[in-house]
């Protein structure tokens, strides 16, 4: 019987596939200061953002990601087919080393690089931090992207976060299709969390520079950028394989529904829906283009698609 795998979790037009992940052949990784090589540019406002609280003036300051290089050939093996699909999958608790399932050994040269820059960078709360690892990896057809998304960051703090804890730092890095970026200046102070929803006015603050300001990395390089980075996914031109890899410091436990468990570390979250929608947040510019204020599952009237795989596009580009 040819029988469609179905998803997990699945709730407005999101699903979610979450892996069983086991504890043989698992890696657990220290990190060593020393055997950084990286340079740490002090002037970088990710850097000097590092472990402040969040806060809505970062993101007048214009932002691109901190490049820590190309990969190595043996970092590289990450970008290998095979891994399963993992949303924020915990791999490092307060305190704890990292701790990658077998299922990811081989991403074990990229985590240490990245355990290294870290400890190097952020020596003083660096036990403090949670690290989360995603991984995406499959085909993405022309004029898709991997994961549609307005203009966006990770780690936004809304309303359900008073006060405002330590921002997010993480580091990302694909093989094909790299991440954009949007390095231009958001006043936001303007908004109200508790009404507003602030993805929506970035799709419009970079639609009103017709997204001159986009940049982009290179294939394979690896970037760390901060809950003030502004980025989305690019657009494939031709048929890709790609393979995205995010792995993320946060103070906070990720307990949305859909997150992978990881079985080398003794938890329970009570998991609640991934729903920004849900908050019934609209767009400050409520007469900017409809496409710049909807969620990919709706259509331009708000509604959700007939087809559940259709996907509106922002358009960020007003004027060809
Ligand atoms: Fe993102």
């Amino acid at each position: 019987m040819n029988e469609e795998k179905k998803p997990d979790v699945a709730y407005r037009g999101k699903q979610f596939t979450v892996p069983k992940l086991s504890t043989q052949g698992a890696v657990f990784i220290e990190p060593h200061r020393e055997a950084n090589t990286a340079a740490v540019p002090a002037d970088s406002p990710v850097i000097a953002a590092l472990n402040k609280p969040f806060a809505l003036k970062e993101f007048r300051t214009v932002r691109k990601p901190v490049s820590l290089g190309i990969l190595t050939a043996a970092e590289q093996v990450a970008f290998r087919p095979g891994s399963p699909r993992t949303l924020d999958l915990p791999i490092k608790f307060p305190g704890s080393n990292f701790r990658l399932p077998g299922e990811f050994a081989h991403l074990a040269p990229l985590i240490q690089r990245i355990a290294d820059y870290e400890a190097t960078i952020n020596s003083d709360c660096y036990d403090e931090y949670y690290c989360y690892l995603t991984v995406d990896q499959g085909e993405v057809k022309p004029g898709k992207l991997q994961r549609e998304a307005p203009c966006h960051v990770d780690g936004f703090q809304g309303a359900r976060w008073r006060p405002k804890v330590r921002g997010n730092h993480t580091y990302t890095v694909s093989d094909k299709l790299p991440t954009v970026y949007y390095a231009q200046p958001f006043a936001l102070e303007h908004l109200d969390e508790a009404v507003h929803d602030f993805f929506y006015e970035m799709n419009a603050k970079v639609a009103d520079t017709n997204s001159e300001h986009a940049w982009r990395p290179q294939p394979g390089e690896l970037t760390l950028m901060d809950c003030y980075t502004v980025h989305r996914g690019d657009e494939a031109e031709v048929a890709v394989f790609r393979t995205f890899i995010r792995i993320s410091f946060e103070v906070r436990s990720f307990d949305r529904e859909g997150n992978a468990h990881n079985p080398l570390f003794c938890y329970s979250w009570p998991m609640v829906p991934r729903d920004i929608e849900g908050l019934n947040l609209v767009a400050y510019r409520a007469d900017c283009d409809p496409s710049l204020r909807v969620r990919p599952w709706q259509k331009l009237d708000g509604e959700a698609h007939e087809d559940p795989k259709e996907r509106t596009k922002p358009n960020l580009r007003p004027k060809q």
